[in-house]
């Protein structure tokens, strides 16, 4: 923290550029009176940006692509969750001793219960990548009963192996029996928007889908799905929820979560609209 001054954030990538964090965290604090500051690095040495922030007693950091995995290396601690996700994005570090977590699976399930019960219920996960692997970890937590789909079969069978639920080959998705379905692959993102990970159609047998992309809001999977009759979520609440969590950690405070949402919201429109 600076003397007297703001507490200080950071936001770890590469690329950072266009990342909506920065605005939802400012949001939040200027809401909740914090006096704060949160600042996008784009990090090329992981381990001396690490050392940056005792060095320079930054208070929490946000971790994203590419360093979530590489960063469990560098710190002292890492939460139960997040090491068995394999997956930081979130440091706090209390007088030097730096504590890596996971909230993008607590994010994703506060957002989850929004939207429907997990308990007892079948999700088709798309992707076998460390996102997906953060989506098991919370419907599995929350009693869930998930099914892995993949387009590169062994990847997929290994992750299912490996966390004791079933696999299909995304090919075959046709065939999937699941109450929801949820894409955690970046198929879809902007640019390419007129992508979708199920180009066979939605499943018939599915009637909610879940795309954790939040850029397009509505991405093709998430159209062509609510064509087909389904209910839909974007990934805009599953953001807006880590990214409360994280201030939760960092602050022991509660977050303006709605606000932080309507702010992002606006800022993707208008970025949709030019
Ligand atoms: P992350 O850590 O963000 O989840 P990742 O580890 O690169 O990213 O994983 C991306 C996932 O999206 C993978 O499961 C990948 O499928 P493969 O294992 O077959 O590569 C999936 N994916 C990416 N592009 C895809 C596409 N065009 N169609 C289907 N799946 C795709």
């Amino acid at each position: 923290m600076l003397d007297g001054g703001p507490m200080i954030f950071a936001l770890f990538g590469n690329p950072v550029g266009h990342s909506l964090s920065p605005l939802m965290h400012q949001t939040a604090y200027r809401e909740m009176k914090i006096n704060a500051l949160y600042v996008p690095f784009c990090v090329r040495i992981l381990e001396e940006a690490v050392r940056g922030i005792r060095g320079m007693g930054i208070r929490g950091v946000s971790v994203t692509l590419p360093f979530k995995s590489e960063v469990l290396r560098h710190l002292d601690e890492v939460e139960e969750s997040a090491g068995r996700i394999g997956a930081v994005n979130t440091i706090v570090n209390d007088g030097g001793r730096l504590c890596g977590y996971n909230t993008d699976w607590s994010g994703f399930v506060r957002d989850l219960k929004e939207f429907m019960p997990i308990q007892g219920k079948t999700f088709g996960v798309l992707g076998a990548g460390g996102a997906a692997r953060a989506v098991l970890f919370g419907i599995l937590a929350e009693g869930g009963k998930p099914v892995v789909l993949n387009r590169t079969v062994r990847k997929g069978e290994i992750l299912a192996e490996e966390i004791g639920c079933s696999f299909l080959p995304l090919s075959e998705a046709g065939a999937l029996d699941a109450d929801c379905i949820i894409n955690t692959t970046s198929v879809g993102l902007a640019p390419q928007v007129e992508n979708s990970p199920l180009e066979g159609g939605i499943p018939e047998k599915a009637s909610r889908v879940v795309d954790i992309v939040y850029n397009p809001l509505e991405t093709k999977l998430l159209r062509d799905a609510r064509k087909a009759g389904c209910e839909t979520r974007s990934g805009l609440g599953m953001f807006v929820h880590q990214g409360a969590e994280q201030i939760r950690l960092w602050t022991g405070e509660e977050p303006p979560v709605e606000s932080m949402k309507r702010t992002v919201r606006e800022m993707l429109k208008q970025n949709e609209e030019n």
